[in-house]
């Protein structure tokens, strides 16, 4: 047994081969001095890291509105178990080589195999071909988005995200060194004329823009979609500007009705946008497997950049049979059809626990409802209440920190639902208890703010 896990062996010291006493298990005291002086050797990055954004909530959570994850319940652990078994059957040793069938590139761009599938699948979506060197295989989006943030971004540099915004992406943004300006967001998602804005003020201090972060399909936080004209504005923009377009496109399948316009890439005829988007909501987070997609010049910059050898082969080989098999293609519907029910009970139960005290848009789409505040409730001590009863909302200043709305600043105040992984009977009741809070946080008759 691992006792050091178990905790059990902290005070159980052993003299290890450099003839030292160390501690075995957890560090125990006759190491803690090393902490400070290992900490005196940070790289000037690790030092000087902003804190990891959206912790989650720091009370005992009963019922989980607070983080946007898909429900495990769904998670097809069956299918992926049957593709990994036959992999290794057909595969053996070639599914857990370095690289196979696509040469030593495939230590850059990852497993060929599961590029040209995703190229194929692609291609039915987006109507459009991808090159095989067009796409690249990362772990996780985030592992993508901070590969496409280091490939682009330096001191010197800036870059334009969206005021309500995906956090790490920004963070990882503000520790290239680059300058991160937002432009503001309004019932279409980015609006056009603020990315310019800032890109003008950007040049104007002596900056060069290089990279405009948005998340056009069912937003994340505010759930917004672009509409087309707008994408081919941006696009069009970043023409002009010759600047890159990141796009984030984690949440785009899963529209609830009308399907979304075509993805910023599928429209893209300039080559500047470069799509992200992974199997983490549309299959299981914990694969850590994803794609960045877009011109060759630009995945070249990625696989530069990253300082792995790309992704698990074994595991990108079950994702290319969970894809040619049509197990992917099956599972978005079936998913579909689960996360619409939860969309749907959470617009209802809005509706009659809430609707006094809050505003907002029914999503077309994705995992957020975006909820304003009346200016009469007291958020934080709504809050509060909801925490005793172990129910957790997230608050918009996580995803934002500027003047631009939807942050610290604004005088609205919003709040994120994301009621896709709380089970679906425990939807209403949850809104109904935000509800009652929302009630007992408003201001008394005489207009005056109850006293906390
Ligand atoms: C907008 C957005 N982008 C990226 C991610 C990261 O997903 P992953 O790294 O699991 O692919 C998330 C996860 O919540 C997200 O909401």
């Amino acid at each position: 047994m691992d006792q050091g896990r178990e905790g059990k062996g902290r005070k159980n010291h052993q003299s290890s081969s450099y003839g030292v006493r160390v501690a075995t298990g957890r560090y125990g005291a006759t190491m803690s001095s090393a902490g400070d002086a290992i900490t005196s050797l940070y790289s000037a990055r690790a030092a000087h890291a902003p804190p990891p954004p959206n912790q989650p909530p720091d009370f005992p959570v009963r019922v989980n509105f607070d983080q946007g994850l898909p429900d495990p319940r769904y998670f097809p652990v069956e299918r992926l178990k049957r593709h990994l078994v036959a992999t290794l059957d057909e595969h053996g040793r070639d599914a857990l080589r370095y690289f196979s069938t696509g040469g030593a590139s495939e230590m850059q761009y990852g497993y060929l195999g599961l590029r040209d599938e995703l190229a194929r699948w692609m291609a039915r979506r987006d109507g459009r071909e991808l090159d095989p060197e067009g796409i690249a295989l990362v772990n996780g989006s985030t592992d993508g988005l901070a590969l496409a943030v280091n490939a682009f971004l330096g001191p010197g540099d800036g870059a334009v995200v969206e005021s309500a915004t995906y956090p790490h992406t920004k963070r990882y943004m503000a520790m290239t060194g680059a300058v991160v300006r937002s432009a503001a967001l309004d019932d279409d998602g980015l609006d056009i004329g603020s990315v310019e804005e800032q890109l003008v003020r950007l040049r104007a201090d002596g900056l060069r823009p290089k990279l405009i972060y948005t998340i056009p399909t069912f937003h994340a936080p505010t759930g917004t979609v672009m509409p087309l004209e707008r994408r081919r504005a941006l696009i069009a923009l970043a023409a002009k500007w010759q600047v890159m377009v990141l796009e984030d496109n984690c949440y785009y399948e899963f529209a609830y009705g009308t399907p979304p316009p075509p993805t910023l890439l599928a429209l893209d005829e300039s080559g500047f946008v470069l799509q992200s988007d992974s199997f983490s909501k549309y299959v299981a987070p914990g694969l850590r497997m994803a794609w960045l997609a877009g011109h060759p010049a630009a995945i070249k910059a990625i696989v530069r950049v990253r300082q792995d050898f790309a992704v698990s082969q074994l595991l990108a080989r079950a994702l290319e049979r969970y894809l040619a098999a049509g197990d992917f293609d099956a599972h978005l519907v079936a998913l579909r059809g689960h996360y619409r029910e939860k969309r749907d009970a959470t617009r209802d139960a809005l509706w009659k626990y809430a609707r006094p005290w809050v505003r907002f848009r029914e999503p077309a789409g994705g995992f957020y409802f975006w909820l304003e505040l009346d200016e009469r409730v007291d958020w934080d001590r709504a809050r509060a209440a909801l925490a005793d009863q172990g129910i957790a909302f997230r608050p918009a200043d996580r995803f934002a920190d500027d003047d631009h709305g939807h942050g610290k600043a604004d005088e609205r105040r919003f709040v994120r639902i994301s009621p896709i992984q709380v089970p679906l009977e425990d939807i209403e009741p949850g809104i109904a208890a935000l509800g009652a809070a929302l009630a007992a946080a408003v201001a008394s008759p005489d207009g005056q703010r109850r006293e906390r």
